[in-house]
């Protein structure tokens, strides 16, 4: 669906580039998902992808067409949700997504549809003005699906939002993936990246370190321990951890197990925050 080759971009008038030959593919039907701090070109190498910077090196395929090539139809293919969108502030939540779903010739989806998705539709006649960030947000969301596009960009989907919605865009995201759509986003968010993303690129200063699933991740760079709280005869809590090789053999285990003292048991798996402290040597902050 998309394929890059060694793309490298300079903003006009720097001299430094800010994306340096990256490379990478996303398959139909993935959620692919940029992670870096901030400042890493996530949001530029997007900007590229739907065709807003087009003075770029190397090669860009989106729908197997290079993007520098594309015209405005292209953009009746593909959804965007722009990191800070841009609303009319004096029309209502519907008015502004009637006036946009206007802008485009093929069928589009009724705004009020999409309203209800993200739980809008009480605020459909309030105006952009008394939108809070959260709520242009959702609203950002749904611009980007009104022509039903089957590639979907996603600049930072849950920046803005409280738990609720966070978790509701979660969801909406993984909807779209279900209806065979094929997103990419970009996230600050590890837990976001984590629970819903097939495969992740880890970015920073416009280079990729790494492209792989985060289950593949944690599976290569966890820990493989199991650490166990248990009950001392003094009130006090013991705290020790095994190898979970060989654990249904550890007889020190298994005493804890037999005496019934456990009170937590978990296994140490490396977040995906951990493994992209430790891939590129950077927080992600
Ligand atoms: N229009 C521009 N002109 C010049 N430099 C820019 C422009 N936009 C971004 N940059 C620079 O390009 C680099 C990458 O910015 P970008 O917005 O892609 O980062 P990001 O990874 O999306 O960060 P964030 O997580 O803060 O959104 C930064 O050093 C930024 O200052
Ligand atoms: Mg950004």
């Amino acid at each position: 669906m998309i394929e890059v080759t060694n793309l490298s971009y300079s903003y006009p008038l720097q001299r430094q580039s800010t994306i340096h030959e990256i490379s990478f593919s996303i398959n139909k039907g993935e959620i692919f998902g940029f992670l870096g701090p901030s400042g890493a070109g996530k949001s530029t190498t997007q900007k590229i992808l739907i065709g807003l910077l087009k003075g770029y090196q190397g090669s860009v395929k989106v729908l197997d067409e290079e993007v520098r090539q594309l015209n405005e139809d292209y953009y009746e293919r593909i959804g965007v949700a722009f990191e800070f969108p841009h609303f009319y502030s004096k029309f209502t939540a519907y008015e502004n997504l009637t006036h946009f779903r206007r802008l485009y010739s093929g069928p589009t989806v009724d705004p009020l549809e999409l309203l209800e998705t993200v739980g809008l539709s009480a605020a459909r006649d309030t105006k952009l003005s008394a939108f809070s960030k959260g709520m242009k947000m959702r609203l950002n969301f749904c611009r980007a699906l009104l022509n039903q596009p089957d590639v979907l960009f996603l600049d930072e989907p849950t920046s803005g939002l409280d738990p609720v919605n966070a978790k509701m865009m979660k969801q909406q995201i993984l909807a779209l993936k279900e209806a065979g759509k094929t997103i990419v986003l970009t996230t600050h968010n590890m837990a976001l990246a984590e629970s819903i993303c097939d495969r992740v690129a880890f970015m920073v200063e416009g280079k990729i370190s790494l492209i792989d699933s985060p289950k593949q991740l944690k599976i290569d760079q966890g820990k493989k321990t199991v650490q166990i709280e248990y009950q001392l005869a003094n009130g006090n809590l013991g705290l020790k951890t095994f190898s979970l090789t060989g654990l249904k053999t550890n007889e020190e285990f298994l005493n804890l197990l037999e005496k019934d003292q456990l009170v937590t048991i978990h296994t140490q798996e490396a977040t995906l925050e951990d493994i992209f402290i430790d891939v590129t040597g950077r927080s992600l902050v």
